[in-house]
């Protein structure tokens, strides 16, 4: 667990380095006098699969076979001018190496992008405040929380960015403030309280919702119903009102039961599409990749495994025989890592004993499926997460599964995964069942008793 962290963090610096040496030549340092090899390979943190899709179902799209993702690496070569920076400590020669992020193809390239007009145009600042390609807006309510802090700064560095809103009922300027100092282009805005959520809504292509209250010990993530679910529901009727065309990242607990709050709201207010409606599950697959590399002894870029059903306990199921690179595991082996994977949650509620549950972890996989968001925004073709959305892949209304994302939210929902289980997978997937849908049922039944503001 301790090599991972380390690993994890010292991605972050990488990715914090690159934007640092790349935001210079908004202080006019001379790129004519550098000489700047930057080569991004695509980043494998997303779906670093291969697997066939014998169908797909819904939204109509067949999805055949998915090319392996690469590991990434970013190599940057400056020789001389590094020496000038007075922020991070320069070298005269860096070579960094990231093998993973959350950072995709398109953000790389972006990122490729915003270096080579520098070297014609170095001593035209103002120019370069807005990168071109750094042409999505994105909020995040909740901003001032415990994964609304560093799940703001992550965003912060995606290249694709171009303006960050952060509301939250409280506390958001000092973090507005803080994060918007670092020198990547999002413009970072700041809006507190009720009366600023709308303008913190509008023009917006991705809102993410980590707003509410986190578990402490002792509690399940259903024990949140009551809080969370008025949080959502209001929340999401600004969404309706300011921005019913944009990407809807709910985080808040128990997602089980608040996107399927959130449709009921958006149907009330006439602006429901599913294929824009996302429970973030990410962080069970970042730690289903994660537990099994370190038990397999796999390096980390490589593995990805599918985790399919809920975010809660029993219902979150991952499908360890579809793991990629294919590799088996004995029966006590899938028994320990399926329990621990819908258990980890807990192991850090009960470790931060009373101080929250997953923020850091849990920011770095909202940024990824903020990433992977936009890169389908963008138009990137080959953009898969697993994500709980409006399914009709097992006969529940909603269900988490992998899914193809496209410019208009999920193109298709990737049925294969389903498909060849094996006798523990499946009963396991039948035993979540009849869970998973008195949660959705919660939900639905907590929206359709509220009257939706006008
Ligand atoms: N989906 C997942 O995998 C996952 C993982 C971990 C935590 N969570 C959930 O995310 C949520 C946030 O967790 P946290 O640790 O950041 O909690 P936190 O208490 O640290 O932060 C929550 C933030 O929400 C804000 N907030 C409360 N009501 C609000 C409202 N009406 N409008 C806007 N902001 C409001 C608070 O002021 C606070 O800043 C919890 O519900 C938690 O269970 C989900």
């Amino acid at each position: 667990m301790h090599s991972v962290n380390t690993q994890i963090a010292f991605k972050v610096v990488i990715f914090a380095f690159v934007y640092a040496w790349y935001g210079f030549r908004f202080e006019g340092i001379s790129l004519h006098e550098m000489q700047i090899n930057l080569e991004i390979y695509k980043m494998a943190a997303t779906s670093a699969a291969t697997f066939s899709a014998g169908s797909t179902v819904a939204f109509g799209t067949q999805v055949t076979q998915f090319p392996q993702s690469k590991p990434s690496a970013v190599r940057l070569n400056s020789q001389k001018s590094l020496a000038t920076f007075s922020g991070l400590k320069a070298a005269t020669f860096v070579k960094c190496e990231s093998e993973s992020s959350f950072l995709g193809k398109e953000s790389s390239a972006a990122l490729r992008g915003s270096v080579a007009p520098q070297a014609q145009k170095s001593n035209q600042k103002s120019q370069y405040h807005v990168n071109p390609q750094a042409s999505y807006k994105v909020a995040i309510l909740g901003a001032a929380g415990g994964i609304g802090q560093p799940l703001a700064l992550l965003v912060k560095m995606s290249p694709l960015v171009s303006a960050l809103h952060l509301y939250d009922i409280g506390n958001v300027k000092g973090v507005a403030a803080d994060i918007s100092h670092c020198n990547t282009p999002a413009q970072v805005l700041d809006f507190t309280g009720a009366s600023e959520l709308p303008n913190s809504l509008k023009g917006v292509d991705v809102v993410v919702i980590p707003a509410g209250v986190p578990r402490k010990p002792g509690m399940t993530r259903d024990d949140l119903f009551n809080i969370n679910a008025n949080i959502v529901k209001t929340l999401v009727e600004a969404v309706a009102d300011n921005c019913p065309d944009a990407f809807i990242h709910i985080i808040s607990n128990p997602v089980n039961s608040t996107v399927p709050i959130a449709a009921e709201v958006l149907k009330k207010k006439g602006v429901y599409d599913p294929k824009k409606l996302f429970g973030v599950t990410t962080l069970d697959v970042v730690r289903a990749n994660t537990f099994v590399a370190l038990k397999k002894n796999l390096k980390l870029i490589d593995v990805d495994v599918p985790v399919v059903g809920g975010h809660a306990g029993i219902t979150i199921l991952p499908l360890l025989s579809k793991t990629k690179p294919s590799v088996s595991f004995t029966d006590e082996e899938v028994q320990e890592l399926t329990v621990r994977i819908q258990n980890a949650g807990t192991e850090v509620v009960e470790a931060k004993a009373g101080a929250g549950s997953a923020t850091l972890s849990m920011a770095y996989a909202a940024a990824r499926f903020v990433e992977s968001s936009l890169r389908a925004l963008d138009g990137d073709a080959d953009v898969y997460e697993c994500s709980f959305v409006q399914s009709d892949l097992t006969g529940l209304p909603f269900f988490a599964s992998k899914v193809k994302l496209g410019r208009k939210g999920v193109e298709a929902l990737i049925s294969s995964d389903l498909q060849g289980l094996t006798t523990y997978e499946q009963e396991a997937l039948e035993t979540l069942k009849p869970e998973l849908k008195a949660s959705i049922e919660k939900g639905i039944a907590f929206a359709q008793k509220q009257t939706v503001s006008a």
